[in-house]
């Protein structure tokens, strides 16, 4: 059987309200993403993640739908979607789409009928009693993922209903057959049109298993005991699979799974439930779970990656998404940014699985200057500024706070070149400011530039795709300490190394490193060498081929 496309390619993410925008409302569009597509099979892309496009009254940007079978018109329509499958097929580009299935927006037809007691869309969705016996109390005690309770009471049924997340995206029902099948049905849709698969949103949380209090008193995600990962989560997803998938040869299924372990998402992965998976464990070392930023702890961060190297069999690493702030300043160095930028894609790239990349990382887009989460327009923002409201903290503590969080700035246009909204928009206003940076960081400078970021993503993409050993072969870790990151990729008799100063500071390679004898093929310094110094400069990355 052929291998899956998969294999060997990287993955590059859209986020379409930010990519585009082809008829200057100052809102990426599905014919702007069509007049990028070159863009991207030049940069060496064969798939494409688009994150949701469909139908959508934009609460959580898209991520709260309100029909599957349409495309928000903000995007265009779904003949425009045809043309851009169509387009995408002629330059051997594949589209995958984000599958929402944990929720739906509040404005779905389904939602509104279910506020029917007595409609059989009632139970397309988690409604339960109050626990008191005036039933003002919410059936338990779980917090939603957005911070605040997950339960909102609709008064004229005096019945509760469940959201992980805001109250405008309720929790669908996944114990009853007829959700399921619907969820089947939009599959088989999109898939029967030519999209080459899905990246499953929140997709370790569908099932709940029970509806008992959760433990804790942690404000965000409280009861997740109860339908994280659950049997029944493992059924679904494995059904998906039976019914849908399996009739399609080459696809593409990846899961959001935070707070999976490897041997929870390998289970996953050997019971057909998901091609690959997201792990989380790697962002928790620097400030993102905390109020102040924190300096990143290389050894944690190299060791959260290198354990799901090691565990699973088939990795989707990354560094960026819509959800993430900026890998440069945070991973990387803002007094060393092209070099920085540069090791963060060495060390992306020759990791072992199908690596993710998100638009703008390529030219090394950063977080937004003096970001005022005031004017945030991230649903989790707004919510978390009401909760942060009822605590007497400095107006400063909970603006860092805020910002730490603000999801806004991975979503900023993308930078295209230095005219009017970096040439994102004909139009000076667009949804979400264009970062200022614009001048000084976007594709149409980088591009002629051989010593750019941009061109060093292009050579290195190409490279992985021509060196089986990096696509195909096997990861081996070799210890090291400290901000030094140090792996293998093997494949038969061929072995590569991969060595990187993930620091501002000069670090002179341990005993155990110095003997390393082979040939340079790619570095971030033009005259790295492994044989004459033993000293790794600021950020200093090479590829060794081990002769
Ligand atoms: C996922 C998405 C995020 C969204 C959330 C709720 O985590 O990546 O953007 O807000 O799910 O759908």
């Amino acid at each position: 059987m052929k291998k899956p496309t998969w294999t060997n390619a990287v993955v590059y993410q859209i986020y379409p309200r930010s990519f585009c925008d082809s008829n200057g409302d100052g809102i990426g569009d599905i014919p702007g993403i069509i007049s990028k597509l070159d863009y991207l099979k030049d940069l060496g892309i064969k798939i494409i993640w688009l994150s949701p496009i469909y139908k959508s009254p934009q609460f959580d940007l898209g991520y709260d739908i309100s029909d599957y079978y349409e495309i928000n018109p903000e995007y265009g329509t779904m003949e425009d979607f045809d043309r851009l499958l169509e387009e995408a097929k002629k330059r051997d580009l594949r589209i995958v789409m984000d599958l929402v299935a944990n929720h739906t927006s509040n404005q779905h037809p389904w939602f509104l009928a279910s506020l029917d007691p007595s409609s059989p869309y009632h139970d397309y969705y988690i409604w339960k009693k109050g626990k008191d016996s005036n039933g003002k109390k919410p059936p338990n005690n779980w917090t939603s993922n957005f911070s605040g309770s997950a339960w909102t009471y609709v008064k004229e049924i005096d019945e509760w209903y469940l959201h992980l997340f805001a109250k405008e995206q309720p929790d669908l029902n996944w114990h009853n057959p007829k959700v399921v099948e619907e969820i089947e049905k939009i599959i088989d849709f999109y898939l029967s049109k030519g999209v080459y698969g899905f990246r499953c949103d929140v997709i370790t949380q569908i099932y709940k298993e029970s509806y008992e209090d959760g433990k804790g008193h942690f404000p965000i995600g409280r009861g997740g005991e109860h339908y994280l990962l659950s049997e029944g989560n493992h059924r679904c997803l494995r059904k998906l699979y039976d019914d849908v998938y399996v009739r399609y040869e080459d696809h593409l299924v990846v899961g959001e799974t935070s707070g999976v372990t490897p041997a929870q998402g390998e289970a996953m992965i050997k019971n057909k439930e998901l091609d690959m998976f997201f792990e989380f464990d790697h962002i928790l070392h620097d400030s993102y779970s905390l109020v102040w930023p924190k300096k990143l702890n290389v050894e944690g961060f190299k060791n959260a990656i290198f354990n799901f190297q090691k565990n699973v069999s088939w990795n989707a690493p990354y560094l960026e998404n819509h959800d993430q702030r900026r890998s440069i300043p945070r991973y990387g160095s803002e007094k060393y940014p092209l070099e920085s930028g540069k090791a963060l894609a060495m060390f992306l790239l020759c990791l072992k699985g199908t690596p993710f990349i998100y638009q703008g990382q390529e030219i090394g887009m950063r977080n937004i200057p003096n970001n005022n989460p005031r004017k945030s327009k991230d649903v989790c923002i707004k919510m978390l500024y009401n909760i942060l409201d009822r605590f007497p903290l400095l107006p400063a503590i909970k603006r860092k706070i805020l910002n730490q969080h603000d999801r806004d700035h991975a979503r900023t246009p993308m930078q295209w070149d230095d005219s009017v909204s970096a040439g994102f928009s004909s139009s000076d206003k667009t949804w979400l400011d264009v970062n200022p940076n614009y001048k000084q960081i976007n594709v149409a400078i980088q591009q002629d530039d051989p010593n750019s970021l941009l061109s060093f993503y292009k050579k290195l993409i190409h490279l992985r795709q021509q060196e089986e050993v990096l696509h195909e072969g096997e990861f081996a870790e070799v210890p090291t300490k400290g901000s030094l990151i140090c792996y293998r990729r093997v494949l038969s008799q061929k072995s590569m190394l991969i060595l990187i100063n993930l620091s501002e500071k000069t670090h002179t390679r341990p005993a155990s490193l110095s003997k390393i004898c082979g040939k340079v093929v790619f570095s971030n310094y033009p005259d790295s060498d492994c044989t004459s110094s033993l000293d790794l400069r600021p950020y200093e990355a090479m590829l060794i081929d081990l002769e």
